[in-house]
């Protein structure tokens, strides 16, 4: 389990102790605003658009296809972007910080 941070895009920071699987799960069931993860978690909608603290990009394991290719799809996207519902959250992500893109 780990310790982790959602920034919303109003600035509210919303702290999830004990964090532990999907990280779009995670960010849906604690309520973080601005991710509606439409799809479900197929890869299919890019409303879990998140971008990742520098420290962390490549602590986060390697994007898949789908994951790049609905990013390609992202106003904005940057190499900072990552969607939420293609990542686990272990124990090693204790202290990992993630921006909520606007939608
Ligand atoms: S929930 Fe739809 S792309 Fe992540």
């Amino acid at each position: 389990m780990a310790k982790i941070a959602f920034i919303t895009p109003d600035g509210e920071s919303v702290v999830v102790n004990n964090a532990e699987g999907n990280l779009m799960e995670i960010a849906t069931y604690n309520e973080v605003e601005g991710i509606d993860a439409s799809c479900g978690g197929v890869c299919s909608c890019g409303t879990c658009h998140v971008r990742v603290n520098p420290n962390w990009i490549d602590r986060l394991g390697d994007k898949t296809e789908a994951e790049i290719d609905m990013l390609d799809f992202q106003p904005g996207a940057d190499e900072r972007s990552r969607l939420c519902c293609q990542i686990e959250i272990g124990s090693n992500h204790d202290g990992l910080i993630l921006e909520v893109d606007p939608l």
